[in-house]
């Protein structure tokens, strides 16, 4: 049985990803999570204990770090501040976690030569037009825009600079936006399911016209176990599964599907400096490595994703009024 350290395995993409490794495979997990506002311990509820650690601790701090890489086969590095909007009101925790949080993990892998697989996003590459045809591939130049995916970029080259400089046995992906359950009430799908069963109305940035590039949570998951299991060391790989749909089409699906009428919600201020589309090539996941998604109905993995908001009202509903307060203090 492999032995591995998962960041981050209490916030969303993270506790996803250790159910699927323990359903799948023979791993010991041992999840290191500082539980931030974004962490949550009931995520990983259910799992069995002889196949699950858990340590509450920082991803900067380097004794800790140590420690915890030198008892493990390899690391998933899913740890990070995540979440754009906090990122244009504070900055600072962006810096600590994502590029200080990276570095640390680095070092460590680095002094104890430990197998690494670095979790990124597709925002590194910036934005895209709406009307352009192309779509990222892993060779595009990195263009971030916010301070979230500057942060996220930063981490990237770190990595990319470890492999190359010190022989550092990492792999990097980067992922486009997940959606499902365990996903915190902030980000643009779970606000606006859970805004409609609390009978508050959706807001949509804007026009709504921006594009994003929808997987299923557990896709995410399952390309990044083929990238730790088969990927080759200092590759990166994108993931993504043909998902793109303006934020207005999104908020139409969920406002038909919860039986509300199409006009139900609110235009409310748009994000600074938001990208306007992102767009992921995934070929070299699915040919290289053989990946394929499991969630191919958007609709349906959508319907799914509103009835665990419904049925799971306990997980949620201490974070929607203050999550709720922070936007309608900024118009939004
Ligand atoms: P999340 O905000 O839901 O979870 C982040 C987790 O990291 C939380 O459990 C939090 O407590 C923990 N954490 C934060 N700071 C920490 C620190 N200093 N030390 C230890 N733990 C800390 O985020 P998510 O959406 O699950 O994203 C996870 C990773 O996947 C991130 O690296 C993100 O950039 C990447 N990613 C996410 C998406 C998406 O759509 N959610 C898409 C592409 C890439
Ligand atoms: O592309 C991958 C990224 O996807 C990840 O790296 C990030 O961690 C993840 O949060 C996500 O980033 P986005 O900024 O795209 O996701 P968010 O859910 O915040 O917003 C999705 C879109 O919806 C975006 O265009 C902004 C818009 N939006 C968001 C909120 C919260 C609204 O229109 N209304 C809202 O209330």
């Amino acid at each position: 049985m492999s032995r591995l350290l998962v960041t981050g395995g209490a916030g969303f993409v993270g506790s996803n990803f250790v159910r699927h490794a323990i359903d799948h495979g023979d791993e010991h997990v041992t999840v290191l999570d500082a539980l931030t506002y974004a962490g949550d311990l009931r995520s990983l509820e259910g799992l069995p204990a002889s196949r699950l650690a858990f340590i509450h601790g920082d991803v900067t701090d380097a004794p800790l770090v140590d420690r915890l890489v030198s008892e493990v086969d390899a690391v998933v590095h899913f740890a990070a501040e995540s979440h754009n909007d906090n990122s244009l009101r504070d900055p600072r925790p962006f810096l600590d976690t994502n590029v200080v949080g990276t570095y640390t993990m680095l070092e460590a892998v680095r002094r104890h030569d430990r197998r690494l697989h670095h979790v990124s996003t597709d925002e590194v590459y910036g934005e895209l037009e709406l009307d352009d045809p192309s779509r990222f591939t892993e060779r595009a130049a990195y263009r971030p825009s916010s301070p979230y995916s500057s942060t996220k970029a930063a981490a990237d080259l770190l990595v990319r600079a470890w492999v190359r400089s010190f022989g550092v046995r990492a792999t990097i992906s980067n992922s486009s936006n997940n959606y499902g359950p365990y996903q915190h009430v902030e980000k643009f799908i779970p606000r606006q399911i859970t805004s409609i069963l609390r009978g508050l109305r959706p807001k949509l940035y804007g026009e709504g016209r921006n594009v994003r590039d929808w997987i299923h949570v557990d896709d995410h998951s399952s390309a990044v176990r083929a990238i730790v299991e088969r990927g080759a060391v200092g590759e990166t790989y994108l993931i993504g599964a043909d998902g793109e749909r303006s934020n207005a089409e999104v908020l139409a699906l969920i406002l038909r599907l919860m039986g509300r009428p199409a006009d139900a919600f609110d235009r409310v201020v748009d994000r600074a400096g938001h990208d306007l589309r992102y767009a992921v090539d995934p070929s070299k996941l699915r040919t290289e490595l053989g990946w394929e998604p499991a969630h191919r109905d958007f609709e349906a993995g959508l319907a799914a994703t509103i009835e665990w908001y419904r049925d799971n009202e306990a997980w949620w509903r201490d974070a929607k009024d203050p999550t709720e307060a922070g936007y309608a203090a900024r118009g939004q």
